[in-house]
């Protein structure tokens, strides 16, 4: 891993595992005397997720869902479901895991998916909020911190499907970025 294309180092391994240590205690008092459905936002979810539900002292189950939106570092703007959850949602509580809250688009399309499949509640708990691009209103029920607007790698959010096994969150070169643009540019117009 190339750490040296790492602008900044936003949150250490360390304040990463309070922050979800803090969100797991908020849901787990929440909840109390309930059970769980946790749908977690595949792919850039799976670590949050992990040591979120290790976090979680009531009872639960956890479905996965693979979706799409980001091609890079860019929103297409359009949320694709390309794995849905195949058990039943009817009268439950959902908790809707995501590792970012961008746009909004994911979320906003995602738990009304999740209502319309019979769930009695969706929430959501985000461990990233930046709320400078959002486009819908959209607020999570629970969330982490709140980032600047930047490209953000490491802790499972991903540049072109690297950088996920970063420990810490960092924002990405934006050399790199532009280097990627300039690339993507030039091709389309051979
Ligand atoms: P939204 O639909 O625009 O809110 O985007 C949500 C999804 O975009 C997240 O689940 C992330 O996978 C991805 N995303 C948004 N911002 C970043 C980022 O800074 N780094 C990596 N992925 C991001």
């Amino acid at each position: 891993m190339r750490d040296h294309l790492i602008e900044k180092v936003l949150y250490s391994k360390e304040e990463i595992a309070s922050m979800v240590q803090r969100l797991g205690q908020a849901v787990s008092r929440d909840y109390q005397g309930k059970s769980l459905v946790l749908v977690s936002l595949m792919k850039g979810s799976v670590v949050f997720t992990a040591d979120l539900m290790r976090c979680i002292t009531v009872p639960c189950r956890l479905e996965c869902m693979t979706v799409s939106s980001y091609h890079g570092a860019q929103s297409s703007g359009t949320v694709t479901v390309l794995q849905d959850i195949s058990s039943s949602l009817e009268h439950t509580d959902v908790l809707v895991v995501e590792d970012m809250v961008d746009t909004g688009l994911t979320l906003q399309s995602i738990c009304g998916h999740l209502r319309q499949k019979g769930a009695a509640n969706v929430r959501s708990c985000v461990l990233f909020d930046k709320p400078a691009r959002r486009i819908v209103p959209v607020k999570a029920d629970y969330v982490g911190a709140e980032v600047p607007d930047a490209f953000l790698v490491g802790y499972g959010l991903d540049y072109h499907e690297y950088y996920r096994n970063l420990p810490y969150v960092g924002i990405l070169s934006s050399a790199v970025i532009d280097r990627d643009c300039r690339q993507n540019s030039s091709q389309s117009k051979e």
